[in-house]
Parts: structure tokens; sequence; C-alpha cells
């Protein structure tokens, strides 16, 4: 019997874990723990996150990495087979794939995508990225596509066929000609794994209101936080769609708020990888909506702190507060990532999560 799958539970605000698959995860930086992302430190996160009952695991799609001393992201495991290994030492946390749509074929992830949900007994995830990185598109000798969300449509739909029809069919698209697909077993959830779109602008919007179950973003400020959650609302109205939104953050959770404050000036800051920080951010600004372009210039210390994601950087009982601040905006989770995940985790789970519990939002 399949179970419900974790992102469906009763959690009021599901967490989860962001790039533990990727050197430096989101950060960008010297110190000497940062995150090397070898399988054994990947293994031992997924297993922390898991059982303390956080709701999903996340990986980031890099192809090539942002140079700088540590040549940051250019070590990164491929999301299919990152997620099925993790299927099979984990028990109840979701695992998504991270996947570019103009880089894989659709059938190709529908088989993927099938063979982790059912190793998995139902527990995967598709997060659909576009993409935004020429460099790392030239490497596939592809142009970044103008008009990737309607791609999109056309991709998720031939999974969505691939698994329905009993038959065999042809497709006949713009972008996708299929002759007699067919692509067995489907996955166990139906009528696919849940799938988030990660984006910012309005056609990634557009997307994920008329496709996806969720909507992956960023915001820059708490006080506009709730917009892209307003925004998707009315995008889906009157159409009985319910699309939930996650977000990113960055965290350092420490006893004093000193403390973590010291320890982001040192990573994000003192001891930034500023070679690499240039590049993500130069790349980013012109070839990607994924933040607002105030975003570029306020905040350097962001990006070198976790790819320019909102900072969660305190006490675990200021970091709930921040938390349960994001859930009131309407949001439906967080993505979370850490400079070491593996030194950070147990310490953020064992004192955040309880708060979150006591507030209702957790169990
Ligand atoms: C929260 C979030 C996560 C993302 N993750 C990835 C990723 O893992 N790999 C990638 O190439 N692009 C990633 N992107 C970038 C998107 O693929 C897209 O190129 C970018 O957001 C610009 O297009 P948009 O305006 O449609 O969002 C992410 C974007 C957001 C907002």
């Amino acid at each position: 019997m399949i179970k419900q799958h974790p992102l469906k539970g009763s959690n009021r605000l599901k967490l989860g874990v962001f790039s533990t698959n990727a050197d430096g995860g989101l950060a960008i930086t010297d110190v000497p723990e940062r995150w090397t992302a070898s399988w054994a430190d990947n293994l031992t996160a997924a297993q922390i996150a898991d059982r303390a009952g956080l709701e999903f695991l996340l990986p980031i799609a890099r192809w090539r990495g942002f140079g700088g001393r540590n040549r940051v992201r250019e070590w990164s495991f491929e999301t299919f087979t990152w997620a099925a290994a993790l299927a099979a030492s984990t028990e109840r946390i979701g695992l998504f794939m991270t996947v570019h749509v103009p880089l894989v074929h659709p059938l190709y992830a529908a088989k993927s995508l099938a063979t982790v949900d059912h190793v998995s007994g139902g527990r995967a995830g598709l997060n659909i990225v576009c993409g935004w990185n020429p460099k790392e598109f030239g490497m596939f000798g592809a142009p970044l596509v103008e008009k990737g969300y309607d791609q999109a449509a056309e991709w998720l739909d031939i999974v969505e066929r691939a698994y329905g029809l009993a038959q065999p069919f042809d497709f006949d698209g713009e972008y996708y000609t299929l002759k007699d697909v067919v692509s067995r077993p489907a996955s166990l959830q139906s009528p696919r794994p849940v799938t988030m779109n990660a984006a910012f602008g309005g056609p990634g919007r557009d997307f994920a209101a008329a496709h996806c179950d969720y909507l992956f973003t960023t915001f820059t400020e708490m006080a506009d936080a709730g917009d892209p959650v307003a925004d998707i609302r009315k995008r889906t109205a009157g159409t009985g769609r319910d699309v939930g939104v996650y977000t990113v953050c960055h965290v350092v959770c420490r006893e004093s708020r000193q403390e973590a404050e010291d320890y982001y000036t040192r990573y994000a800051v003192t001891l930034a990888d500023h070679e690499a920080v240039d590049d993500h951010m130069a790349g980013k600004k012109a070839f990607s909506q994924s933040h607002d372009a105030a975003a570029y210039d306020r905040y350097r210390q962001r990006f070198a702190g976790g790819a320019g994601s909102f900072p969660l950087i305190g006490t675990p009982e200021s970091i709930a507060a921040q938390m349960i601040e994001i859930s009131e905006k309407g949001y439906a989770g967080i993505a979370l990532s850490f400079v070491n995940y593996t030194d950070e985790l147990p310490y953020f789970c064992d004192q955040v999560l309880p708060i979150l519990a006591r507030a209702g939002y957790r169990t």
C-alpha cells in the first residue's frame, strides 16, 4: 500500500532540506567546515532529517560551478540517482528530483521518477526548473529556451500521459514529436508524483498555477513575503486548483543571537568566496528573474550565505518565530540550508521543532 506523501501530511508548516547534493549547499564560503557534499555526508544529513520527521529533501540541479577558490557547486550529485539511493536508505521523508526541462527528455524523466516512486513507496517528488545559466546549457550544446514554460507544459503533459494511458500514444507538439509512446511502470502516486515549479517570474507562476501542486519561490523582505502567495491565489482563482507555495531560507541557529550573527558574518562576509559570489550574482542578474532587482545590490551577504534566499539567523526561539511569520504569510513550507548540514541539523531539529510543535505548526 502506498503511503500518503509527506507533503500532503497534516503539519501546517512543512519543512525540508535544500541542496545537500551540491558543494557548499547554498553557501559560497571558504570556512573550513564548508559543505563538501560527500555521499557519506548526504546520507547522514538525509537520515537526520528523516528521523526528525521533516517532510522533504530537495536537491539543487547544477551542472557546473561558479569558479572562485573552491569552484563551488561544480561538484553536485545528479538528482534522479541521488534520490533513488536515498529512497532506499530512508523511511518516511519525501524525495524530490530537480529536473531541467530543456536538458532531460520527458520519457527519461517519467521512467526515473517512477523508479524512485516505487523504491520509496510513493515518496517521490518532481521539482521542475527551466534553467537560467547559459554556460551550463552551453555544456549540452543547448541554447537557453526562450519560452521555457511552454516547453515545460508539453513535457509534463507527456509524463502524465505516459503514466495514465493504457495504450501507446503519439504526441505532436511544438517541442516534442513522439511516436507510439509507452512508459511502464507508472508512478505509484497518481496521476504523477507531487510536482513543484521553482520559479519567480510571471510565466513561471502561471505554469505552476495551471500545472503543478506547488510553487517554489523566493521573497526578499518579510513585509512583502505574502505577495507571491497572494499572486498565485489570483492566478488560480476560479480554476478550483489549490497551489501551495514553498520558499527557501538559509539558517544559522545558535544559543545566542550574537553567536549566530558572528558566525553569519564570518562565513558569509569575512570568509565569503568573493570571486564565486561575483560570478553567481552576475549570472543570476543577467539571465534569471529569480529575485527582484534590488536584491542583488542590497544583499551580497545573502548570496554568499544562501544563494540570495531569506536568512534565518538567531536563537531557536527567534528562528521559530520567523518561521511562524512565514507560515502566517501563507507559505505551505520552507526548504532550509545550513553551512554544514550534518553539524547543524541536530541542534536545529532538537531546539526549533518542539517550539513549532508547541505553537501548533507541527506535531
Ligand atoms: C527557489 C528557486 C529554486 C531554484 N532552483 C534551481 C535549480 O536547482 N537549478 C537551476 O538551474 N535553476 C533553479 N532556479 C531557477 C529557475 O530555473 C529559473 O531559471 C529562474 O527562477 C528564472 O526564471 P523564472 O522567472 O521563471 O523564475 C530556481 C529558482 C527558484 C526561485
